[in-house]
């Protein structure tokens, strides 16, 4: 499963790219405005920081003339931008014409196998089915995932499960049962998924270990 980080922040996007681990980015207008910065200036310095990375970048227009400007704008600042489009009956017809023209697309704010059936027939890249907002309900936010994935797989659409609106790391391991292809999360959670507290015993007492022997990996004259 690959790994998106949502923000709209260079440095935790920067953070995230150092360890190696990273497969592309997930933006939104609330992360982007939070950001502080110009639309344009944040999603090129985060592709800068993620060559090769997805990014993905939303319009926000909502009626089709104006959104089909601003995708094609969105999508002529960097080969790695995916135009990100709600899924509004605007919307679905926007991410049609953006398939026909080879643009990727991220169908956001999807909630039910319905809705993502509608995203992966108009031919999106990616359907974005939020977890956490529905978990927020009080209703399992990540049965509409294992709906989605087997709707994909079953049917045979190109289309990729992402998992968005992760709160936290057991929306991660229950994505992957799910068999989602992409989970875009905060990266306060990213730095959770490290942790583990047999990791840290079972490091400080390989260490210690080390130490009290006396041991050393490199010859006295190397160092
Ligand atoms: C995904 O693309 C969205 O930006 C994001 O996951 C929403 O998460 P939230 O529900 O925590 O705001």
């Amino acid at each position: 499963m690959r790994i998106f980080v949502d923000t709209g922040d260079i440095n935790e996007v920067k953070q995230a790219a150092e360890w190696g681990i990273l497969d592309g980015v997930t933006t939104n207008p609330t992360l982007i405005a939070k950001a502080g910065k110009g639309f344009r200036e944040t999603v090129l310095a985060i592709c800068e920081a993620v060559p090769g990375g997805d990014i993905s970048a939303e319009v926000v227009a909502t009626d089709y003339p104006t959104m089909l400007k601003e995708a094609m704008e969105i999508s002529s600042w960097h080969p790695q931008i995916t135009v990100k489009v709600p899924l509004i009956k605007d919307g679905i017809k926007l991410v049609s014409t953006l398939s026909d023209k080879g643009i990727r697309t991220n169908v956001t704010l999807v909630f039910t196998v319905g809705q993502a059936l509608l995203a992966a027939k108009a031919g999106a890249t990616y359907i974005s089915n939020f977890v956490g907002r529905v978990d927020d309900l009080n209703i399992d936010g990540m049965a509409a995932v294992e709906e989605t994935v087997q709707m994909v797989d079953t049917y045979g659409f190109d289309s990729e499960v992402l998992v968005a609106s992760v709160r936290h790391p057991l929306h991660v391991t229950q994505a992957i049962a799910a068999g989602a292809h992409v989970a875009t999360m905060p990266l306060k959670i990213i730095e959770m998924l490290f942790h583990h507290p047999l990791t840290d015993s079972g490091l400080e007492r390989f260490l210690a270990d080390w130490n009290k022997a006396g041991l050393s990996i490199f010859d006295k004259a190397t160092v």
